[in-house]
């Protein structure tokens, strides 16, 4: 079966994208004409890109859980919403339907308001990949409250600036969480961040490792007592509370350019729309497949692509504990034979670390279930690209390359799977009501095809960041002050012959490295933190399965061959241990080369682009030098590059 706003051939795409940027309002009326509402809207779309002030469906009354769980009850009641595998492939699986999945949030909604969750509260959840994850989060939504998922690879202190900003008074946590062959003690990393924090008045904690927890009386309750309270009293509805369109759904907190990371918020009645609209259209799902988006939930993706747009949609969606590389290379290729997956969302790093284990572990397994192959996250070099098409897709599953952030909460730009064409290393073409456009510098517009140049978006798609959280002028100025009347995206494109885009990476001092999206300047604060760093600055380089690895030069107080605290190898690790301690292991620089200097311009500004070059191993063309306070600081950097 099929949907009655999917795009069916290639025609059919090319009149809805016109329909959708001519009349807006009547193409995103027509689509919303498809879900459940409380009450209609009084006017579709209301905006300006100065302020900025952006309203869809203004007046209209819903909540999102209805969407995604109520209204499949009595067609899909006993299809399966959820299947979940475990980290360890011995360890039993487990499959909710629709039905299991509504009655476990209702009552998860239960213990939330038992516990004094109320509407427009913010909860942080930090946890592991588990089905009370998916459960905790979709409660959220059915109280009104507001979630904001920290990823369990980030640090208590982390947490805790995050807790602050979103002065969130609830917790959900899991004693711990498996990954691969670790396990991440989260309750405790949550105990650190919790130290001084007079704002958090709960935490709810639910098992899964059963590692020894502290549980402080009268904060700390157990998921599971709780649970049994409402259990006894037989409770396995609850109403959902009656949101406005715009009210926030969620904060999902993400790195710029500079400083904190900042508080990404999206709204009600857009957000779900647009990730229905998209998981619909760009993955061609038709109902009864099974979706296997590799994600965290603790990312943009997890929200969009596992849970609210699949499940709007009323589709099997899988959700995996562990890791693609334990207990072997094999685990996509086991758990894609295991429930004859359909469809298969994951990142090109996750492809370029699996192609390092050559076709052995491929070998052997069928994946003849396979109908698309999609990838995000970061650009797809054409190798990556050709070896999913060839070894796993077996050239009969287009691949759908997805350009999209954080902030616009759904796809922008690719191709929709078997009805628009595709091209390697290209996200194609816009999604309907996408109106992308290319700027030079000075934001004229670049106009014409085979030209490049910083990728904008022209008008509002119905799940466009709606500010940053309690510092609106932050996101004006982050996204919509660059250039004016435009949203930036931070990404360079370009634009060949057909008009398909190919994004080119980050222009700004932003990296992606793993497909996770890291901050110079965060990292640089972080080790500028570490006791004798007297200053750092921090660059991207390219890295053959990461895309991109963060490399560190470091004035060292001293000198740091000969110095009291140990070899140049052993300050590396303390320096790693601090990064880790204020950001999270995945922030760690690859490298850290000591310098005695910095390439500073006479006003005293570091020249990243020298630092860029060599890092990236280029020793010739490092452009204009003159300008520098002192330029011999660039040939012994140059020399010591690692
Ligand atoms: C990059 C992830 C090239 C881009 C959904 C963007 C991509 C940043 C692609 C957002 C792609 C994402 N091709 N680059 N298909 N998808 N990016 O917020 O630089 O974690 O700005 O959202 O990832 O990262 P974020």
């Amino acid at each position: 079966m099929s949907y009655p706003y999917q795009i069916k051939n290639i025609e059919q795409y090319h009149r809805d994208y016109t329909r959708s940027i001519d009349d807006p309002s009547e193409f995103w009326s027509s689509v919303a004409e498809h879900f459940t509402w409380k009450k209609k809207w009084d006017e579709v779309l209301n905006w300006n890109f100065k302020e900025p002030k952006i309203e869809w469906f203004k007046g209209a009354k819903l909540n999102i859980t209805e969407n995604c769980l109520d209204r499949h009850l009595e067609k899909l009641g006993d299809t399966p919403a959820l299947i979940w595998e475990p980290n360890d492939p011995d360890e039993h699986h487990r499959i909710l339907t629709y039905k299991k999945l509504y009655e476990k949030v209702c009552q998860f909604s239960h213990v939330l308001k038992n516990n004094g969750v109320k509407k427009g509260d913010r909860v942080c959840i930090y946890m592991g990949m588990i089905p009370e994850l998916a459960i905790a989060v979709l409660a959220c939504a059915r109280v009104g409250a507001i979630h904001s998922v920290v990823f369990g690879g980030f640090s208590a202190q982390s947490i805790a600036d995050r807790l602050y900003d979103a002065q969130a008074e609830f917790i959900v946590t899991c004693d711990g969480a498996y990954r691969g062959q670790k396990d991440i003690p989260l309750k405790s990393v949550i105990d650190d961040a919790l130290i001084g924090n007079r704002i958090v008045k709960k935490v709810i904690v639910t098992t899964r490792t059963r590692t020894p927890v502290s549980m402080i009386k009268g904060r700390d309750v157990w998921w599971e007592d709780e649970i049994k309270k409402v259990e006894t009293l037989g409770l396995t509805d609850f109403p959902a509370e009656e949101m406005d369109a715009e009210d926030p759904l969620f904060i999902l907190y993400t790195s710029g350019s500079t400083g904190k990371p900042k508080g990404v918020v999206h709204s009600c009645a857009g957000y779900m729309l647009f990730t229905t609209y998209t998981f619909v259209n760009v993955f061609q799902y038709k109902q009864g497949d099974i979706h296997f988006c590799t994600a965290d939930i603790g990312w943009i993706t997890g929200h969009s692509y596992i849970l609210y747009g699949p499940l709007s949609a009323g589709a099997t969606t899988l959700m995996f504990e562990g890791v693609p590389t334990w207990p072997d290379a094999g685990r996509f290729w086991n758990i894609i034979d295991k429930f004859k997956v359909n469809i298969l969302y994951t990142a090109p790093t996750a492809i370029r670390s699996l192609m390092g284990f050559g076709l052995g572990p491929v070998h052997g397994h069928d994946l003849s279930s396979l109908k698309v192959l999609g990838t995000v996250g970061e650009p797809i070099n054409e190798e990556a690209w050709h070896w999913y098409d060839e070894h796993i897709g077996k050239k009969k599953c287009p691949i759908v390359d997805t350009w999209w952030q954080t902030e616009t909460g759904g796809i922008l730009i690719s191709n929709l799977a078997g009805i628009t064409p595709s091209k390697p290393s290209y996200a194609t073409l816009p999604l309907p009501g996408v109106h992308p456009i290319l700027v030079d510098e000075n934001g004229k517009e670049v106009e014409g095809n085979n030209v490049s140049g910083n990728l904008c978006i022209k008008s509002p798609w119905p799940s466009t960041i709606r500010t940053t959280y309690d510092d609106h002028e932050r996101c004006r100025t982050n996204y919509f002050a660059t250039y004016p009347e435009l949203y930036f995206t931070g990404d360079g494109a370009l634009r060949d012959e057909n008009g398909f885009y190919r994004i080119t990476g980050r222009v700004d001092d932003v990296l992606n490295v793993s497909g996770h999206r890291i901050g110079t300047a965060e990292v640089e604060n972080a080790i500028n933190m570490h006791a004798n760093v007297v200053e750092s600055a921090v660059v991207g380089y390219p890295h053959d399965i990461k895309g991109q690895g963060i490399y560190a030069f470091v004035i060292y107080q001293g000198s740091h061959a000969q110095n009291t605290h140990g070899t140049a190898e052993m300050i590396r690790k303390d320096i790693h241990q601090t990064v880790t301690r204020i950001i999270g292991a995945i922030a760690k620089p690859d490298k850290i080369q000591f310098v005695s200097g910095l390439p500073k311009t006479r006003s005293g500004k570091i020249m990243r682009r020298i630092l860029r070059k060599i890092a990236e191993g280029e020793t010739e063309n490092l452009g204009d030098t003159s300008t520098l306070l002192d330029p011999g600081v660039v040939e012994e950097i140059k020399n010591g590059k690692l």
